[in-house]
């Protein structure tokens, strides 16, 4: 569910006695195939998801810039000036950080602002929650200020925000979902170009439940940026040989033809992960297409196969959803989503086992490891928007 335009106008309100000029909305995203696949130059399938964040925002006079956060209440207001926005190790660090990205590419803010941001994504959970903030910050921007920037060029700005000033080397998936999700569809993007396409879901069949293992991951602390170093190693010791340009490049067949020019082990395996990741992103979609939810079901069993034993970025939590999943009736298929090391699973159920399904994961996981694990049932969403707050 959505957080409604009146609910954010309303906090708005009461933290900056005034009324916003702008409320906008920026969802999270789950991502169905193509998993780490983004920074090398492959094919990723994401959705936006109707949970997100919302802001309310409205200029001042002077150079001060104010951030409020209703999922950080404690922090209070944040303040600082537009002339010295450092990155100070707090969640307004994601805001700051899109600023300073607009600054550098040409669009510095004219006056300071005053925001108040409230979302319903789970933190930490593998949905995107930094990307949502960053679009967000973007689109509210664009509309706050009248900066001439397109939905697309806001995602490029929000991964560049996220890679310079928060150090996570991410590729371009979670903020273009964000940013250019369309209702009831998937996004086809080609990271190498930008090309993209829509694919319509069709809910009437099946439903694409995410369910939460609560295991938080921190894509910094994490070896995120290690498996992006790998991946970068083992496509120079391709391109060494004169080979490949980016990793999603080679068919599978090219993969193993060339894969023993690449002296590490680890390495090996995780340009493989990459290259095999890519052709069942496009298998996928065109399953999809032809509504063969069984085959779409099963490359998203492989596609876990690969991330947990190639790729080495599950757990136990989430490999025992995706093995008991798999398990159930009516459960085309199941996965790990987004960068791993916890978070959430994905999964495609036939549309009359949702509830059953539901039912028996939390039991199994509530008797395995103690806890309850939030499901959700996803209708994929729009891109992020901004609007003139009217009352
Ligand atoms: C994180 C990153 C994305 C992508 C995924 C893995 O979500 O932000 O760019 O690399 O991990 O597919």
């Amino acid at each position: 569910m959505q957080i409604s335009r009146g609910e954010v106008a309303a906090l708005f309100g009461s933290v900056y006695e005034r009324e916003p000029e702008v409320c906008g909305f920026a969802p999270g995203r789950v991502n169905l195939i193509g998993e780490h696949t983004d920074y090398n130059g492959g094919q990723v399938f994401p959705c936006a998801i109707d949970l997100g964040i919302a802001c309310a925002a409205a200029r001042r006079e002077d150079r001060l810039l104010c951030f409020y956060s209703a999922n950080f209440p404690d922090a209070g207001v944040l303040k600082c000036s537009l002339d010295e926005l450092d990155i100070g190790g707090n969640w307004c660090d994601y805001p700051k950080s899109v600023i300073l990205t607009f600054a550098r590419f040409g669009y510095p803010l004219e006056s300071g602002a005053d925001f108040v941001f409230a979302g319903n994504l789970p933190d930490g959970a593998g949905l995107s929650s930094s990307a949502a903030l960053e679009v967000l910050t973007g689109t509210v921007l664009r509309k706050l200020y009248g900066i001439p920037v397109t939905p697309q060029q806001i995602a490029v700005f929000g991964q560049f925000a996220e890679n310079r000033f928060i150090g996570v080397n991410c590729g371009i998936m979670d903020q273009f979902a964000s940013a250019m999700g369309r209702q009831d569809h998937a996004v086809l993007l080609d990271t190498h170009t930008l090309a993209f396409d829509y694919a319509p879901i069709d809910s009437s069949k099946a439903a694409i439940v995410i369910v939460n293992s609560g295991v938080k991951h921190s894509l910094v602390s994490s070896a995120y940026n290690d498996r992006r170093r790998e991946c970068e190693a083992a496509l120079s010791a391709l391109a060494g040989k004169g080979k490949v340009s980016a990793l999603c490049a080679l068919s599978p067949e090219e993969f193993e033809r060339y894969k023993d020019a690449i002296p590490d082990e680890v390495c090996r395996r995780r340009a493989k992960h990459a290259v095999y990741e890519n052709a069942r992103t496009t298998q996928a979609a065109a399953a999809l297409q032809k509504g063969d939810l069984a085959a779409f079901g099963r490359l998203m069993n492989e596609s876990h196969r690969s991330l947990r034993d190639d790729y080495e970025v599950s757990c136990a939590e989430l490999d025992f959803l995706v093995k008991t999943a798999q398990q159930i009736d009516g459960v085309y298929g199941a996965r790990m989503t987004g960068g791993g090391f916890g978070g959430c699973t994905v999964n495609l159920v036939q549309k009359d086992a949702v509830q059953a399904f539901c039912q028996s994961i939390t039991a199994a996981y509530r008797d395995r490891f103690g806890i309850e694990a939030p499901t959700y049932i996803i209708r994929p969403g729009e891109g992020a928007e901004a609007r003139t707050f009217v009352r």
